[in-house]
């Protein structure tokens, strides 16, 4: 019997990672510490809520005697919790360094006091900077963030690294491309998308639409987190990615065609700051040395989401009345 604590696990990869880690390893006991920020939601669980082996706690990574209380128990540690919307960072980025870095910081220093078997930081590619129309960003490729967002989470890795360099932490860091699918919040592009539409809206295109993300379905960067978490070599990092490159005009047309819409639905905007013009992960070390290999190709993917959306209209709903009744 492992104990895990799983933080951020209202939120869009953390509900499907304790989902995944709830059915994939039935012996584990989950302990989910999300604060319920804007984006958590408990929703997301609904199915597993009375799992015996499943457990709730309301709190803050950045709350030192919470955590500690939590991680005196644990075996491991995966830390999901984050401030995550680039626009939101450009706008506000203090809550980014204070969740992001100083919340892995707290979480990193009860782990060394308490003791912990291994801990793992969940990382985004978006640290490496931005690519040119070819190559791939590998784990050497050096750390040059462009948004306070992708600044807070490389901050928040190389706390991780200095841990293990300095204190022999056994600390583990996956480095994850853009993820689609089920309850993600709908401020990112492909849910967005989809809840405009829905309501006859517009959608809102940043630039000329084609800056390249490499898309990677949910369920897919879960699994790596688990086989990484139980197999990876302490103190590494691994990329993972599905090379799936598509432009934000590829994707917004696949959406736009399975809602049965044409390009009058568009509206270009102004671009976003610093807007990183590709991302693409190569995934090698993680596929050679791990054995890890997506399983959902991109077009079973992005219909299982958008089917997903449009049938769960009512969770959309739900989200945007309690953002009706905050205001
Ligand atoms: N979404 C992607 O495409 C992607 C890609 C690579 C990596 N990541 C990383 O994966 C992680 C999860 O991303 P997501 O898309 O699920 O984000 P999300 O915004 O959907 O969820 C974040 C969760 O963290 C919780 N949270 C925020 N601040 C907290 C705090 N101070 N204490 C406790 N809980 C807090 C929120 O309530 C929410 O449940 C993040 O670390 C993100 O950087 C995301």
């Amino acid at each position: 019997m492992k104990k895990m604590l799983v933080t951020g696990g209202a939120g869009f990869i953390g509900s499907c990672f304790v989902r995944h880690i709830l059915k994939k390893h039935p012996d584990y006991q989950v302990v989910n510490l999300d604060a319920l920020t804007y984006c958590g939601n408990l929703e997301n669980l609904d199915d597993i809520k009375d799992n015996p082996n499943y457990k709730f706690v309301h709190g803050n990574i950045c709350n030192r005697e919470l955590v500690r209380d939590i991680i005196k128990d644990m075996d491991y540690v995966v830390n999901f919790a984050a401030e995550s919307h680039v626009d939101n960072s450009i706008k506000h980025p203090e809550i980014f360094v204070e969740t992001n870095v100083q919340g892995t910081l707290n979480l990193l220093q009860a782990c060394k006091e308490l003791g912990i078997e291994r801990y793992l930081q969940v990382g985004t590619d978006e640290v490496y900077g931005t690519l040119g129309k070819t190559g791939y960003f590998y784990e050497t490729t050096p750390i040059q963030p462009n948004s306070p967002y992708s600044a807070s989470k490389a901050s928040a890795d190389l706390l991780v690294r200095a841990y293990h360099e300095t204190y022999g932490l056994p600390v583990l860091n996956t480095r994850c491309s853009n993820n689609y699918g089920p309850y993600q919040y709908p401020e990112k592009l492909i849910p967005f998308f989809i809840s405009r539409l829905l309501k006859g809206q517009k959608v809102p295109v940043y630039g000329d639409g084609l800056n390249v993300r490499d898309w990677l379905y949910v369920y897919d960067h879960c699994e790596a987190i688990d086989v990484v978490l139980h197999k990876g070599k302490i103190g590494e990092v691994y990329n993972i990615g599905g090379h799936n490159e598509k432009t934000n005009m590829e994707i917004t047309h696949l959406i736009l065609d399975a809602m049965g819409k044409d390009e009058s639905s568009i509206e270009y905007v102004q671009d976003r700051l610093g807007h990183d013009r590709r991302y693409a992960i190569a995934n090698d070390k993680i596929t050679s040395e791990l054995g890890w290999e997506p399983s959902v190709t991109f077009e079973e993917g992005i219909k299982l989401t958008i089917d997903w959306y449009l049938n769960h209209q009512d969770w959309i709903k739900s989200i945007e009345d309690k953002k009706l009744a905050k205001v």
